[in-house]
Protein backbone atom coordinates (compact mmCIF):
# COMPACT_ATOMS: atom_id res chain seq x y z
CA UNK A 1 0.00 0.00 0.00
CA UNK A 2 1.40 3.45 -0.93
CA UNK A 3 -0.26 4.93 2.00
CA UNK A 4 1.29 6.46 4.61
CA UNK A 5 0.70 7.59 8.48
CA UNK A 6 0.31 10.74 9.28
CA UNK A 7 -2.41 13.23 11.07
CA UNK A 8 -2.90 12.24 14.36
CA UNK A 9 -1.89 8.91 13.33
CA UNK A 10 -4.55 7.64 10.35
CA UNK A 11 -3.58 6.31 7.09
CA UNK A 12 -3.00 9.07 4.31
CA UNK A 13 -4.23 7.98 0.94
CA UNK A 14 -3.96 10.44 -1.94
CA UNK A 15 -6.06 10.67 -4.81
CA UNK A 16 -4.07 12.33 -7.58
CA UNK A 17 -5.84 14.34 -9.55
CA UNK A 18 -2.96 16.91 -10.54
CA UNK A 19 -3.58 20.49 -9.47
CA UNK A 20 -7.01 19.09 -7.63
CA UNK A 21 -5.67 16.49 -5.91
CA UNK A 22 -6.02 15.78 -2.44
CA UNK A 23 -5.59 13.25 1.00
CA UNK A 24 -8.13 10.67 1.83
CA UNK A 25 -7.23 10.41 6.05
CA UNK A 26 -8.61 7.39 7.52
CA UNK A 27 -8.03 6.89 11.10
CA UNK A 28 -10.14 6.50 14.21
CA UNK A 29 -10.84 9.99 16.28
CA UNK A 30 -9.35 11.74 12.84
CA UNK A 31 -12.41 14.10 12.94
CA UNK A 32 -10.61 16.25 15.82
CA UNK A 33 -8.14 17.37 13.21
CA UNK A 34 -10.10 19.23 10.91
CA UNK A 35 -8.58 22.00 11.51
CA UNK A 36 -5.39 20.78 10.28
CA UNK A 37 -6.78 19.80 6.25
CA UNK A 38 -8.98 23.56 6.11
CA UNK A 39 -6.92 25.38 3.38
CA UNK A 40 -5.15 28.03 5.10
CA UNK A 41 -6.65 31.25 3.41
CA UNK A 42 -10.27 30.07 4.40
CA UNK A 43 -11.86 32.57 6.73
CA UNK A 44 -15.06 31.03 7.02
CA UNK A 45 -16.85 27.55 7.43
CA UNK A 46 -20.33 26.39 6.30
CA UNK A 47 -20.53 23.03 8.61
CA UNK A 48 -23.70 21.16 6.82
CA UNK A 49 -24.12 18.02 9.19
CA UNK A 50 -27.40 15.82 10.62
CA UNK A 51 -28.89 16.60 14.50
CA UNK A 52 -27.67 12.25 14.44
CA UNK A 53 -24.42 12.71 13.52
CA UNK A 54 -23.87 15.10 16.39
CA UNK A 55 -25.20 12.75 18.72
CA UNK A 56 -23.23 10.41 17.72
CA UNK A 57 -20.78 12.54 19.23
CA UNK A 58 -19.17 14.13 16.27
CA UNK A 59 -19.06 17.52 16.33
CA UNK A 60 -15.98 19.40 14.86
CA UNK A 61 -13.84 22.38 14.84
CA UNK A 62 -12.68 23.84 11.69
CA UNK A 63 -10.36 26.29 13.59
CA UNK A 64 -11.71 29.48 12.27
CA UNK A 65 -15.47 31.40 12.02
CA UNK A 66 -18.27 28.48 11.44
CA UNK A 67 -21.98 28.20 11.74
CA UNK A 68 -23.36 25.02 11.38
CA UNK A 69 -26.40 23.95 9.44
CA UNK A 70 -28.42 21.21 10.42
CA UNK A 71 -30.38 19.27 7.46
CA UNK A 72 -33.20 16.93 8.69
CA UNK A 73 -31.83 13.27 9.77
CA UNK A 74 -33.66 10.82 7.16
CA UNK A 75 -32.04 9.90 3.79
CA UNK A 76 -34.15 11.96 1.28
CA UNK A 77 -32.20 15.28 2.07
CA UNK A 78 -30.91 14.94 -1.51
CA UNK A 79 -33.14 17.83 -3.08
CA UNK A 80 -32.65 20.89 -5.01
CA UNK A 81 -34.64 22.46 -2.37
CA UNK A 82 -32.34 21.68 0.58
CA UNK A 83 -29.94 23.14 -2.29
CA UNK A 84 -31.63 26.24 -2.64
CA UNK A 85 -31.90 27.08 1.25
CA UNK A 86 -28.54 26.58 2.17
CA UNK A 87 -27.30 28.41 -0.70
CA UNK A 88 -29.71 31.33 0.79
CA UNK A 89 -28.44 30.92 4.14
CA UNK A 90 -24.55 31.13 2.80
CA UNK A 91 -25.74 34.27 1.21
CA UNK A 92 -27.83 35.88 4.29
CA UNK A 93 -24.55 35.20 6.17
CA UNK A 94 -22.13 36.66 3.52
CA UNK A 95 -19.97 33.36 2.69
CA UNK A 96 -17.58 34.03 -0.25
CA UNK A 97 -15.86 31.87 -3.00
CA UNK A 98 -12.83 31.84 -0.92
CA UNK A 99 -14.83 30.01 2.35
CA UNK A 100 -15.15 26.69 2.27
CA UNK A 101 -18.27 24.28 3.34
CA UNK A 102 -17.63 20.71 5.49
CA UNK A 103 -20.19 18.08 5.14
CA UNK A 104 -19.99 15.94 8.26
CA UNK A 105 -21.86 12.82 8.11
CA UNK A 106 -22.86 10.06 5.56
CA UNK A 107 -23.09 10.15 1.92
CA UNK A 108 -25.88 11.76 1.75
CA UNK A 109 -24.90 14.76 3.72
CA UNK A 110 -21.54 14.62 1.73
CA UNK A 111 -23.71 14.75 -1.72
CA UNK A 112 -25.39 17.67 -0.66
CA UNK A 113 -22.77 19.33 0.91
CA UNK A 114 -20.38 18.53 -1.89
CA UNK A 115 -23.32 19.16 -4.58
CA UNK A 116 -24.09 22.82 -2.48
CA UNK A 117 -20.27 23.84 -2.57
CA UNK A 118 -19.84 22.87 -6.57
CA UNK A 119 -22.66 25.42 -7.52
CA UNK A 120 -22.68 27.92 -4.95
CA UNK A 121 -20.69 31.61 -5.92
CA UNK A 122 -19.86 28.98 -9.02
CA UNK A 123 -17.99 26.75 -6.92
CA UNK A 124 -16.23 26.75 -3.89
CA UNK A 125 -14.03 24.44 -1.51
CA UNK A 126 -15.35 21.21 0.35
CA UNK A 127 -13.74 19.54 3.28
CA UNK A 128 -15.73 15.52 4.12
CA UNK A 129 -15.93 14.44 7.25
CA UNK A 130 -17.47 10.87 6.69
CA UNK A 131 -18.92 9.47 9.55
CA UNK A 132 -19.99 6.20 7.59
CA UNK A 133 -18.72 2.59 6.30
CA UNK A 134 -20.89 3.65 2.57
CA UNK A 135 -19.88 6.94 2.88
CA UNK A 136 -16.09 6.22 3.60
CA UNK A 137 -15.21 3.81 0.67
CA UNK A 138 -17.59 5.39 -1.65
CA UNK A 139 -19.21 8.37 -1.72
CA UNK A 140 -17.03 10.74 -0.14
CA UNK A 141 -13.99 9.93 -2.63
CA UNK A 142 -14.15 10.75 -6.15
CA UNK A 143 -15.91 14.24 -6.29
CA UNK A 144 -19.53 12.81 -7.66
CA UNK A 145 -21.57 15.39 -5.62
CA UNK A 146 -25.58 15.69 -6.89
CA UNK A 147 -28.97 15.73 -5.61
CA UNK A 148 -32.20 13.43 -6.38
CA UNK A 149 -34.93 14.22 -8.51
CA UNK A 150 -38.69 12.66 -7.84
CA UNK A 151 -37.62 10.83 -11.32
CA UNK A 152 -34.66 8.97 -9.89
CA UNK A 153 -31.46 9.59 -7.59
CA UNK A 154 -28.45 11.40 -8.39
CA UNK A 155 -30.03 13.02 -11.80
CA UNK A 156 -28.64 16.59 -10.83
CA UNK A 157 -24.82 16.78 -9.48
CA UNK A 158 -21.07 17.95 -10.91
CA UNK A 159 -18.11 16.35 -10.22
CA UNK A 160 -16.62 18.87 -7.98
CA UNK A 161 -13.20 17.29 -6.27
CA UNK A 162 -13.14 17.82 -2.30
CA UNK A 163 -9.75 19.68 -0.71
CA UNK A 164 -9.46 16.88 1.75
CA UNK A 165 -11.70 13.85 3.40
CA UNK A 166 -11.43 12.71 6.78
CA UNK A 167 -12.43 9.25 7.27
CA UNK A 168 -13.38 8.51 11.11
CA UNK A 169 -13.22 5.33 11.86
CA UNK A 170 -14.51 5.92 15.20
CA UNK A 171 -17.69 6.93 13.92
CA UNK A 172 -18.54 3.31 13.11
CA UNK A 173 -18.79 2.31 16.66
CA UNK A 174 -22.11 3.77 16.76
CA UNK A 175 -23.64 3.14 13.29
CA UNK A 176 -26.39 0.78 13.08
CA UNK A 177 -25.84 -2.71 11.96
CA UNK A 178 -27.84 -2.19 8.67
CA UNK A 179 -26.05 0.79 8.04
CA UNK A 180 -23.02 -0.93 8.51
CA UNK A 181 -24.04 -3.85 6.28
CA UNK A 182 -24.54 -1.37 3.62
CA UNK A 183 -20.94 -0.41 3.86
CA UNK A 184 -19.91 -4.26 4.01
CA UNK A 185 -21.91 -4.53 0.59
CA UNK A 186 -19.59 -2.05 -1.48
CA UNK A 187 -16.41 -3.68 0.49
CA UNK A 188 -17.26 -6.97 -0.85
CA UNK A 189 -17.05 -5.44 -4.30
CA UNK A 190 -13.20 -3.90 -3.49
CA UNK A 191 -12.05 -7.86 -3.22
CA UNK A 192 -12.91 -8.11 -7.21
CA UNK A 193 -12.01 -5.04 -8.35
CA UNK A 194 -7.89 -5.20 -7.28
CA UNK A 195 -8.28 -8.87 -6.51
CA UNK A 196 -7.32 -7.15 -3.08
CA UNK A 197 -6.19 -9.41 -0.52
CA UNK A 198 -8.73 -7.48 2.07
CA UNK A 199 -9.32 -10.67 4.02
CA UNK A 200 -5.88 -10.16 6.10
CA UNK A 201 -6.42 -6.88 7.06
CA UNK A 202 -7.93 -5.02 10.19
CA UNK A 203 -10.73 -2.42 9.53
CA UNK A 204 -9.19 1.05 9.81
CA UNK A 205 -6.59 -0.91 6.72
CA UNK A 206 -8.95 -2.65 4.73
CA UNK A 207 -11.23 0.69 4.49
CA UNK A 208 -8.08 2.79 3.59
CA UNK A 209 -6.59 -0.09 1.21
CA UNK A 210 -10.57 -0.04 -0.43
CA UNK A 211 -10.22 3.83 -0.60
CA UNK A 212 -7.14 3.68 -2.30
CA UNK A 213 -8.94 1.48 -4.91
CA UNK A 214 -11.05 3.80 -5.57
CA UNK A 215 -8.61 6.81 -5.78
CA UNK A 216 -6.34 4.77 -8.52
CA UNK A 217 -9.42 3.87 -10.50
CA UNK A 218 -10.55 7.87 -10.49
CA UNK A 219 -7.34 8.85 -11.07
CA UNK A 220 -7.34 6.92 -14.66
CA UNK A 221 -10.76 7.78 -15.29
CA UNK A 222 -12.44 10.94 -13.73
CA UNK A 223 -15.08 11.41 -15.53
CA UNK A 224 -16.61 8.10 -15.71
CA UNK A 225 -15.33 7.64 -19.56
CA UNK A 226 -14.44 4.18 -19.03
CA UNK A 227 -12.46 2.57 -16.26
CA UNK A 228 -14.30 4.20 -13.64
CA UNK A 229 -17.19 2.29 -14.51
CA UNK A 230 -15.73 -1.22 -12.52
CA UNK A 231 -16.64 0.88 -9.64
CA UNK A 232 -20.38 -0.12 -10.64
CA UNK A 233 -19.44 -4.10 -10.33
CA UNK A 234 -22.58 -5.71 -8.74
CA UNK A 235 -25.08 -2.43 -9.48
CA UNK A 236 -27.32 -3.10 -12.21
CA UNK A 237 -28.87 -5.76 -10.29
CA UNK A 238 -28.69 -4.12 -7.04
CA UNK A 239 -30.37 -0.72 -8.81
CA UNK A 240 -32.85 -2.46 -10.17
CA UNK A 241 -33.95 -4.63 -6.57
CA UNK A 242 -33.55 -0.77 -5.23
CA UNK A 243 -35.87 0.51 -8.28
CA UNK A 244 -38.23 -2.20 -7.83
CA UNK A 245 -38.48 -1.24 -4.51
CA UNK A 246 -41.10 -4.11 -3.12
CA UNK A 247 -37.63 -5.69 -1.10
CA UNK A 248 -36.40 -4.47 2.42
CA UNK A 249 -32.42 -4.55 1.17
CA UNK A 250 -30.28 -2.29 2.20
CA UNK A 251 -27.85 -1.03 -0.85
CA UNK A 252 -25.23 -3.34 0.60
CA UNK A 253 -27.11 -6.15 0.48
CA UNK A 254 -28.41 -5.52 -2.59
CA UNK A 255 -24.41 -5.42 -3.80
CA UNK A 256 -24.43 -8.48 -2.36
CA UNK A 257 -26.76 -10.20 -3.96
CA UNK A 258 -25.71 -8.33 -7.41
CA UNK A 259 -22.03 -9.67 -7.04
CA UNK A 260 -22.93 -13.22 -7.18
CA UNK A 261 -25.58 -12.57 -9.83
CA UNK A 262 -22.62 -10.97 -11.70
CA UNK A 263 -20.49 -13.88 -10.85
CA UNK A 264 -22.76 -16.67 -12.04
CA UNK A 265 -23.73 -14.84 -14.98
CA UNK A 266 -20.03 -14.28 -16.25
CA UNK A 267 -19.65 -18.37 -15.07
CA UNK A 268 -23.08 -19.06 -17.42
CA UNK A 269 -21.65 -17.14 -20.32
CA UNK A 270 -17.91 -18.94 -20.23
CA UNK A 271 -16.08 -15.52 -18.94
CA UNK A 272 -15.10 -17.48 -15.33
CA UNK A 273 -14.97 -20.71 -13.96
CA UNK A 274 -16.96 -22.38 -10.78
CA UNK A 275 -13.74 -21.67 -8.26
CA UNK A 276 -14.38 -17.44 -8.91
CA UNK A 277 -17.58 -18.07 -8.60
CA UNK A 278 -17.30 -19.67 -5.64
CA UNK A 279 -14.70 -16.83 -4.07
CA UNK A 280 -17.67 -14.60 -4.97
CA UNK A 281 -19.93 -16.69 -2.36
CA UNK A 282 -17.12 -17.18 0.06
CA UNK A 283 -16.64 -12.93 0.25
CA UNK A 284 -19.92 -11.93 0.25
CA UNK A 285 -21.17 -14.53 2.80
CA UNK A 286 -18.03 -13.87 4.67
CA UNK A 287 -19.59 -10.61 5.49
CA UNK A 288 -22.62 -12.12 6.41
CA UNK A 289 -24.62 -10.78 3.92
CA UNK A 290 -27.60 -12.24 1.42
CA UNK A 291 -26.31 -14.65 -1.65
CA UNK A 292 -29.75 -15.23 -3.09
CA UNK A 293 -32.37 -13.40 -4.16
CA UNK A 294 -35.25 -12.04 -1.63
CA UNK A 295 -37.48 -14.24 -1.48
CA UNK A 296 -40.88 -13.17 -3.89
CA UNK A 297 -38.41 -11.44 -6.44
CA UNK A 298 -40.15 -10.99 -9.93
CA UNK A 299 -37.24 -11.50 -12.49
CA UNK A 300 -39.15 -10.21 -15.52
CA UNK A 301 -39.76 -7.56 -13.78
CA UNK A 302 -36.20 -7.14 -12.60
CA UNK A 303 -34.70 -7.82 -16.05
CA UNK A 304 -36.77 -5.32 -17.67
CA UNK A 305 -35.98 -3.20 -15.16
CA UNK A 306 -32.23 -3.99 -16.48
CA UNK A 307 -32.46 -1.97 -19.32
CA UNK A 308 -33.95 1.25 -17.44
CA UNK A 309 -30.72 1.48 -14.97
CA UNK A 310 -29.45 4.93 -15.71
CA UNK A 311 -25.76 3.52 -16.09
CA UNK A 312 -26.99 2.07 -19.44
CA UNK A 313 -26.45 3.96 -22.33
CA UNK A 314 -26.21 1.44 -24.97
CA UNK A 315 -28.72 -1.09 -24.09
CA UNK A 316 -28.50 -3.27 -20.63
CA UNK A 317 -24.44 -3.64 -19.50
CA UNK A 318 -23.16 -5.45 -17.26
CA UNK A 319 -19.85 -5.27 -15.40
CA UNK A 320 -18.91 -8.99 -15.70
CA UNK A 321 -15.28 -10.48 -14.34
CA UNK A 322 -13.12 -12.08 -17.09
CA UNK A 323 -9.66 -13.43 -17.79
CA UNK A 324 -9.21 -9.13 -18.72
CA UNK A 325 -10.40 -8.52 -15.23
CA UNK A 326 -13.89 -6.93 -15.18
CA UNK A 327 -15.17 -5.22 -18.49
CA UNK A 328 -18.53 -4.20 -19.56
CA UNK A 329 -20.77 -6.76 -20.89
CA UNK A 330 -23.55 -6.08 -23.89
CA UNK A 331 -25.70 -7.84 -25.32
CA UNK A 332 -26.94 -10.64 -23.07
CA UNK A 333 -29.75 -12.31 -23.98
CA UNK A 334 -32.99 -11.81 -21.77
CA UNK A 335 -33.15 -15.42 -21.29
CA UNK A 336 -29.70 -15.94 -20.12
CA UNK A 337 -30.52 -13.01 -17.29
CA UNK A 338 -33.55 -14.44 -16.33
CA UNK A 339 -32.02 -18.03 -15.90
CA UNK A 340 -29.12 -17.06 -14.02
CA UNK A 341 -31.97 -14.75 -11.69
CA UNK A 342 -33.56 -18.10 -11.11
CA UNK A 343 -30.32 -19.83 -10.50
CA UNK A 344 -29.76 -17.16 -7.40
CA UNK A 345 -33.44 -18.06 -5.49
N1 LIG B 1 -19.97 5.28 -6.78
C1 LIG B 1 -19.32 5.06 -8.00
C2 LIG B 1 -18.36 6.13 -8.38
O1 LIG B 1 -17.98 6.94 -7.56
O2 LIG B 1 -17.96 6.20 -9.51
Amino acid sequence: MSAETDLGGAIKVPVELGDRSYNVWVGPGIHRELHQVIPGDVSRVAVITQAAVAEAGITVDPGVEHRVFITDDDEHIKTLGAVEELCREFAQWGLTRRDAVVAVGGGAVTDLGGFTAAVYHRGIRVVYVSTTLLGQIDASVGGKTGVNLPEGKNLVGAFWQPSAVLCDTEALDTLPTEEMRSGLGEMAKYHFIADADLDSLGMTERIARCVEIKAEVVAADERESGRRAVLNYGHTLAHALEADGGYDLRHGEAVAVGLVYAAELAHRTGRIDAERVDEHHRVVGGYDLPTCLPDGADADALVSLFSRDKKAVDGVTFMLDGPDGIQPVTGLEPAVLRETLEAIR
